[in-house]
């Protein structure tokens, strides 16, 4: 008999696998979505791009690409258009997460309308406040993940469980998930889902430049930066010349994207800033999403049942 992970967030999500892929712009666009989809986890689109005419065509291509559940990301800090809202309800989206900004502001009119709403998290008292906006669920994210971070940046190991404890919504772990063995860990601290970010950035269908993939694998768990601390928002990223020369910059670097597109689909690794989490450490190699998640699955098995088997029964 094949063994099922059941919980709030297969049952909220309608998903098999609690395995969620992370919104990155450009790159969480229908090709990578709707293999996550098919592969059993939940596909997201994302909208910090501001693309939205791009978007709103990936969303209906995400419809013939897959019949499975797939959602949205709203990066409010991004998006300030106050028709987003209308925008994902309109396209018929049931799943958002929404990030980088104040839960209060879109949760109620997205829940109205009968979606299942997480809220992204980086601290306790970011995740209180979300609470009492009314989301039903959290991704919370230790500051070892890639991207935009909380300047005062706290690890997995200490958020989840200090979440756990003080929270009752089921819980999205982000930040440093790869494996089956990071999954059972982040259960064991109280998460019912994870998210992948640079595992998915270095996927087989993500659609971002080889270079940048190669550029993951040969990454150390050392290799990456965590930028713009002083200033706000901070983002962590793979060690590059360009990165490594912002480090200690005495003013805020979000003005030194540069040539985003170059970087993530020309190659060029200088061109901007590759988003990226420490986790890339742990990576060897590009690999098909459904593998990914496929041995996500057997190891996470492996993991518990070795676990119990060591310690509950002696
Ligand atoms: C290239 C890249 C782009 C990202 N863009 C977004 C985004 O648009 N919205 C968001 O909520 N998080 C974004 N993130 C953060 C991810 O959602 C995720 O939480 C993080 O990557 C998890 O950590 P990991 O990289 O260790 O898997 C981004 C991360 C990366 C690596």
């Amino acid at each position: 008999m094949s063994r099922l992970i059941r919980n709030r967030v297969t049952e909220m999500l309608g998903v098999e696998l609690p395995i969620v892929q992370a919104p990155m712009g450009w790159i969480a666009r229908s090709q990578l979505a709707s293999a996550v989809s098919n592969a059993g986890g939940m596909g997201i689109i994302e909208t910090s791009s501001g693309e939205l005419d791009a978007i709103r065509a990936e969303i209906r291509r995400m419809r013939e690409l897959t019949d499975k559940p797939f959602g949205v990301n709203i990066a409010q800090a991004f998006v300030r258009d106050p028709d987003i809202v209308r925008f994902v309800i309109d396209e018929g989206v049931r799943f958002v997460t929404t990030s980088a900004g104040d839960p209060t502001k879109h949760t109620a009119s997205l829940k109205a309308a009968g979606l299942t709403v997480f809220h992204v998290v980086p601290t306790l008292r970011g995740a209180l406040k979300a609470v009492e906006a009314g989301v039903d669920g959290l991704v919370v994210e230790g500051g070892e993940g890639g991207g935009f971070k909380n300047p005062r940046d706290v690890s997995s190991m200490v958020l989840l469980p200090l979440v756990r404890a003080k929270v009752k919504l089921p819980i999205i772990a982000a930040g440093g998930m790869l494996d089956g063995a990071t999954m059972a860990a982040a259960f064991a601290l109280g998460a019912e889902g994870i998210q992948l970010g640079t595992r998915m950035v270095s996927a087989a269908e993500s659609p971002v430049h080889e270079n940048w993939k190669q550029a993951i694998v040969a990454a150390a768990e050392t290799d990456t930066i965590f930028l713009n601390r002083r200033f706000g928002p901070a983002l962590r990223a793979l060690r590059t010349e360009r990165s490594a020369s912002l480090e200690d910059a005495d003013q805020n670097v979000m003005g030194e994207f540069g040539r985003v597109k170059d970087l993530y689909f020309g190659g060029d690794m200088n061109a901007s800033l590759a988003l990226c989490g420490q986790v890339a450490g742990r990576i060897e190699s590009v690999r098909p999403v459904a593998e990914i998640l496929s041995e996500i699955r057997e190891q996470f098995f492996e993991t518990i049942d070795r676990l119990a088997e060591a310690y509950v029964r002696g």
